[in-house]
């Protein structure tokens, strides 16, 4: 079943590692992308908003590339697309955008057909194009995911985030490519630091499960990626480390980074001194950012009727 008036998929943007879950982590958060696919005679692609500048309007694009991917899997032909695309993720900031690009467009693709493919099908056709399951996770199922990836499956948990929990994201002005953050680890890790992962990671996804607040301080601490990353950072350091201390429940560098993200209780009175604080200490690094809470986003990618109106303006077109 082809749906030839086409569909409209919204997807959350998203945070992976949550600190020391390193690829495992993943939460949902309230920035998001927009795809609409429709069957066509010709493929054509319309893309609003600065963010997607540059991203190519041809069968090389990886939403076109990926919507086949879904066609072929299910046996069905659908060659020719109209696809608009719209973000509110910055790209490559450490806020999940090509998860959210990869999500939307298999979401998107398996929406047009009647949904024949499960969501565990295309989480492992999301995570084998990203290599990482954290990220798509959370962009798919939202919430709070914890995920583990073999190679070609990704197995899941999803839990609810804590309603009390909001997010203090830091997104600096410049750009920093995973593959760069990712080419800076270091190959082994001593037993001492992989023992203090696992554990802090354990403590973590329990203490989100089950609302406790209280334990996510001393479980939002990592050894295996962050202080590798910090020189790539500057002023991340010092903020990971004080940020406890000027009302954070904990801080944690936003995926590959260079987002800086504080879980904060919600009735804190403390949120302005927080936000001075990070201001001030990238600010002294030389660092501009700019300053967002966000929401836990609860719902996953999902699909959204015409009259949900998606930030599709013709004045965006690039
Ligand atoms: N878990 C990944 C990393 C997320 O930290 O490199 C970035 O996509």
């Amino acid at each position: 079943m082809i749906r030839s008036e086409g569909v409209r998929i919204k997807v959350p943007a998203s945070t992976a590692n949550l600190g020391p879950g390193f690829d495992t982590l993943g939460m949902a958060l309230s920035l998001f992308a927009w795809i609409e696919m429709k069957p066509a005679e010709r493929t054509v692609f319309h893309l609003y908003g600065e963010e997607l500048r540059g991203i190519p309007k041809d069968k090389s694009n990886l939403v076109y590339k990926l919507a086949q991917q879904v066609f072929a899997e299910a046996g069905v032909a659908v060659p020719e697309l109209e696809i608009s695309m719209a973000s509110d993720i910055p790209l490559t900031r450490g806020l999940g955008s090509s998860a959210s690009a990869i999500v939307g467009a298999l979401y998107a693709a398996n929406e047009l057909i009647g949904a024949p493919l499960s969501m565990e099908k295309l989480f492992d056709m999301a995570t084998a194009v990203e290599k990482h399951p954290d990220n798509v996770g959370a962009s798919l199922f939202g919430g709070i995911v914890s995920a583990v990836w073999d190679g070609e499956r990704a197995v899941h948990l999803r839990i609810e985030p804590p309603a009390e929990l909001q997010v203090l994201v830091a997104i600096p002005s410049f750009w920093l490519p995973t593959e760069q953050a990712r080419k800076i680890l270091p190959d082994s890790l001593s037993m001492k630091d992989v023992v203090f992962n696992v554990s802090r990671a354990s403590l973590l996804t329990g203490a989100l499960a089950s609302g406790r607040l209280d334990l996510i301080a001393a479980a939002m601490q990592d050894r295996i990626h962050q202080p590798y990353r910090a020189p790539l950072i500057p002023g991340m350091e010092q903020i990971l480390a004080e940020a406890c201390s000027h009302g954070a429940l904990g801080a944690a560098l936003s995926g590959a980074g260079p987002t800086l993200l504080a879980l904060v209780e919600r009735n804190s009175d403390r949120r302005s001194e927080l936000e001075a604080f990070i201001q001030r200490t990238l600010g002294e690094h030389g660092i501009e950012a700019k300053l967002l809470w966000l929401e836990p986003c609860s719902e996953g990618a999902s699909r959204v009727g015409a009259h949900e109106a998606a930030p599709f303006a013709a004045g965006n077109l690039v």
